[in-house]
């Protein structure tokens, strides 16, 4: 992704956990930005010719053991620098500054004086509160470099030098609890740095297809979509640049909400031509019998759909001319690239199973157009392509779907019972209008567990179903979601009304950690 057309700015990574929400306020400001490990080499770092790097949060201090350290050569390689939280002790203590253990530890919302605006505050109000997460303090600012502020516990808070282009702030001004922080760090993107701001969701768009039309040629590429957003835009954008040389395939596995198919397949017909509908919902229970381990269910669901995706393979490209490469159109996100260790460059597949029907030599390489985006960006490009807001605001939808929200067997009766009760939750959030405050809400079903109860002139004995309303930016971490309780209550009145083998509705009120957010 690094071009001509945009200037690079490497976000050094310790290992804390902030270098992502950092590279995506980057993008924010409409610069492209990658992350990089610490213990990547400055040469190789400065050898991809970045416009700024910026050092990131880490542990609390510089002197901790096994701290993570920076080769200081990365401070006189002429390159613009700014320290975040540790990467601005770091720089204190690379450039010639003090760094000392005040014993004034400051964490969570702190109060900010901004003696300086700088370049680096201008506009940024005196007082004004920050999101703080340190041990030790800086005590003083590199020769030539001014101070900026100071907090009660820490003398020097920001600094900058406008002439060697370095800037930073002990807060963490990426995480929204910082007042302003967007701001400070456009300031050293655009005021100190030079970046220029060229990245957005247009040109992401032009640029991929441009780079899909190299890539593919005259070639054919299939595409498994989920119904989540991921699939969908990596498809749009791979129509865009080869048309009808694309076959996109669902595999409809039986475990899908209500309603679901009949969703996915009228969305995508509004914006692709076909949509190869595949239905394995007899092949994929059939396999599941008697299955009740949830690392099981997945096995046997992740190898079904391996065999019937190898069908629609056979499909496509059983005619292919021998030597010849099969494309396959894949969703994957930058944060599963970073997690996995891999750069933002396009990856090739390393190998693929022998499937029947297919020419033996044919070459199979993996196309995703989503391999440098971030899961917002990724919505942004799809209203972009102008997608149905029902799939660009999907809510995530884990692939095994429904068989991991009934704890037992899966069974056609069971998956009927969970889809009615799931139908009734779902429809209730949306009008109640909290669709996009969610993350996700899954509805699971105890399927052997049964209790008692009155429903009607007689006593029952069915089953228990679990609310599991959260909100999240990630996955990583959730929290539950605190929901109306009139809300609630519909919810509850209905499923217990509508769904006969149900007389229980219970909501789970754990955060992640330590509970997961699927219940298998
Ligand atoms: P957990 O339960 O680990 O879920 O907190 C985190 C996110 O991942 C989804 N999830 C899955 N997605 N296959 C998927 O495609 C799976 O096996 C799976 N298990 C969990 C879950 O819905 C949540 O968004």
């Amino acid at each position: 992704m690094t071009s001509p057309e945009h200037d690079l700015v490497l976000v050094v990574d310790f290992g804390a956990q902030y270098a992502q929400l950092i590279a995506r306020r980057v993008r924010e400001a409409r610069v492209y930005s990658e992350i990089v490990p610490h213990h990547v080499p400055v040469a190789e770092m400065l050898a991809r010719n970045p416009k700024a790097i910026i050092l990131s949060g880490g542990p609390s201090s510089v002197y901790a053991e096994g701290a993570p350290a920076i080769d200081r050569s990365i401070f006189t390689a002429d390159v613009p620098v700014f320290g975040m939280c540790y990467g601005f002790q770091l720089m204190a203590e690379g450039l010639g500054g003090e760094v000392a253990a005040t014993g004034a530890r400051e964490y969570g919302r702190t109060p900010v004086t901004v003696s300086a605006g700088g370049a680096l505050l201008a506009d940024v109000p005196e007082q004004h509160t920050v999101w703080m997460s340190h041990g030790d303090s800086v005590v003083a600012a590199p020769s030539g470099f001014d101070v900026l502020a100071s907090t009660a516990g820490t003398p020097v808070a920001a600094f900058e030098s406008v002439d060697r282009r370095m800037a930073g702030v002990q807060w963490h001004p990426e995480v929204l609890h910082s007042e302003h922080g967007q701001l400070v760090l456009e300031h050293f993107l655009h005021d100190i740095a030079g970046c220029r701001q060229t990245w957005t969701m247009l040109n992401i768009v032009e640029e991929q297809v441009e780079t899909i039309r190299a890539q593919v040629g005259e070639g054919r590429a299939i595409c498994a979509l989920s119904g989540g957003v991921d699939s969908a835009v990596a498809a749009a954008i791979v129509q865009r640049a080869i048309g009808d040389r694309l076959t996109c395939v669902y595999v409809d596995h039986g475990m899908m909400r209500q309603g679901e198919t009949e969703q996915v397949r009228h969305d995508f017909e509004e914006v692709f031509d076909v949509l190869d509908v595949v239905d394995a919902a007899d092949q994929f229970l059939d396999a599941l019998a008697g299955v009740r381990d949830p690392e099981e269910k997945r096995k046997i669901i992740g190898r079904e759909f391996i065999r019937t995706f190898e069908n629609a393979e056979a499909r496509v490209f059983g005619d292919a001319q021998s030597g010849t490469t099969a494309y396959l159109v894949q969703g994957t996100l930058y944060p599963d690239v970073v997690e996995s260790g891999g750069g933002a460059g396009a990856s090739t597949i390393k190998s693929h199973h022998n499937v029947g029907g297919l020419p033996d030599d044919l070459n199979f390489e993996l196309v995703e157009p989503l391999r440098a985006l971030f899961k917002d960006e990724v919505r942004a490009v799809g209203e972009q392509l102008g997608l149905p807001s029902t799939m660009v605001w999907r809510q995530p939808f884990p692939g095994p779907g429904l068989g991991i929200r009934i704890i037992g067997e899966v069974t056609h009766d069971r998956l009927d019972i969970l889809r009615q009760a799931d139908a009734i939750a779902r429809e209730e959030l949306t009008r109640a209008g909290l669709d996009r405050d969610i993350w996700q809400m899954p509805v699971v079903l105890l399927a052997d567990v049964r209790s008692v109860g009155v429903q009607g002139d007689g006593r029952t004995y069915g089953h228990p179903v679990v609310l599991r309303p959260v909100t999240s930016e990630d996955a990583m971490t959730a929290d539950w979601a605190r929901l109306p309780y009139d809300l609630m209550e519909r919810i509850s009145t209905r499923i217990t009304n509508e769904v006969a083998e149900v007389n229980r509705v219970t909501v789970d009120i754990t955060s992640k950690p330590p509970g997961t957010i699927e219940w298998e």
